[in-house]
């Protein structure tokens, strides 16, 4: 009865774990969740105020397909600020978040069979989304040697007549590490060799740097001339903590940026006018708030390095931006628990989700064996127990 291409599909495995966290909440246990990409702290007020006055004022019917020119102006006007970069109004298009900004770039550069260059870990959905694409992922396994990062040399072994995008992340989900401006060099390099290769940025983190810095090093500072063929891909999601509000935007060159908005039009529609409105003033006035929200980070950080300390047998990676820890947990592998061998990191998590409550994503999901990813968007104490509890099921493992 399925397509085949729904056959392929899983459900996402993020969502899959979330919901078996819930069930066990639900049955009464005290689970604690660290596992959902999404902030703990409230969308910020100027945001909130200007959805509802948007209700209140009838701003509740459909938009132009490629967003309300007040916020593809907003965009513009952070991306100048942010990255020096200048874009024209056809070359923005607002999706319905920026998940979608990258399935449709996708769909709109990616003929069957042509590849596309993701480097492992990775964001959960990249493969999926270039399968769903028909083109195929050509996984780069990055190791701890290159702190999980494509090297130049990497990226050029694995270009070849079929490469048609290269896509990336920083601060990267799941590790939180941040391309350097002279690794970012190196692979602009690579890339200018390449005309067919477009590249695809994904940016939902790069305000939230924890060295102080207003955003993360980008591609297009380190080589501008490849902007043309670069779609950068951002959202309100995670700085903004507007996950639910489902704003998302893609920026590049305006023929690419065109196809991309009419393939967004012919599927999903406008985005949420009301949430479109909520965006504005969001990307306008909440710098002030960005900053409280990063600081916020960087000191529940601290704790949870400082708590992990005490649990030897995990490898901790400290994060330069972002929200997640990246943890080696490769020294519980081959150990039992209650007569329960722990082969994977799959297990381990298994385990500790369903004996111990603590909700995480293992390493298995973002292509690399042997790790955690945990967020520590949420509340300290949360994490102190979280840990506590961690180390616990570490000190029973035999
Ligand atoms: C790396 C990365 N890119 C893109 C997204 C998409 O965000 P949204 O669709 O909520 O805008 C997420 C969300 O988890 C993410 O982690």
């Amino acid at each position: 009865m399925l397509s085949k291409r729904a056959q392929k599909l899983k459900t996402s495995p993020t969502l899959f774990l979330v919901a078996k966290a819930k069930e066990l909440q639900a049955l009464g246990n005290d689970v604690i969740s660290l596992t959902v990409g999404e902030p703990d702290w409230a969308t910020y007020p100027m945001a909130s105020e200007a959805g509802i006055e948007a209700i209140r004022t009838g701003f509740t019917k459909y938009t132009a397909a490629q967003g309300t020119l007040e916020l593809r102006q907003a965009i513009i006007q952070r991306t100048k600020i942010d990255l020096n970069q200048e874009y024209k109004i056809s070359e923005v298009t607002v999706t319905s978040g920026a998940k979608y900004a990258i399935f449709a770039a996708l769909q709109v550069l990616c003929d069957p069979q042509d590849e596309v260059i993701i480097h492992s870990p990775y964001w959960v959905s990249y493969p999926a989304m270039v399968e769903l694409a028909d083109a195929v992922p050509r996984i780069v396994t990055c190791t701890e040697k290159d702190n999980f990062k494509i090297t130049a040399k990497a990226l050029e072994e694995n270009i070849n007549d079929k490469t048609k995008v290269f896509l990336f992340c920083s601060p990267s989900n799941p590790t939180g590490f941040v391309y350097s401006k002279e690794e970012l060099k190196a692979i602009g390099d690579v890339l200018k060799k390449y005309p067919r290769v477009h590249v695809i940025t994904d940016d939902m983190y790069h305000r939230l740097m924890f060295d102080g810095s207003n955003r993360a090093p980008h591609i297009l500072d380190a080589t501008p001339e490849l902007r043309e063929r670069t779609i950068i891909i951002n959202g309100a999601s995670k700085a903004y903590s507007m996950t639910g509000w489902r704003i998302g935007w893609a920026m590049g060159s305006e023929k690419i940026i065109k196809a991309l908005g009419d393939y967004a039009s012919q599927s999903t529609g406008a985005p949420c006018s009301i949430s479109q409105a909520a965006v504005v003033p969001a990307l306008l006035n909440a710098e002030p708030n960005i900053h409280q929200t990063s600081a916020l980070l960087k000191e529940r950080l601290q704790m949870a390095l400082k708590e992990f300390k005490t649990i030897p047998e995990f490898k901790v990676f400290e994060p330069q931006g972002a929200f997640y820890l990246w943890v080696d947990v490769t020294k519980v592998i081959g150990k039992s628990y209650d007569g329960q061998k722990v082969n994977s990191s799959q297990d381990f998590g298994k385990i500790l989700l369903e004996k111990f409550f603590v909700a995480t994503v293992p390493g298995e999901e973002f292509g690399n064996l042997g790790y955690l990813r945990l967020s520590f968007a949420i509340q300290t104490e949360r994490m102190v127990e979280a840990i506590g509890r961690m180390k616990s099921l570490v000190g029973q493992l035999i």
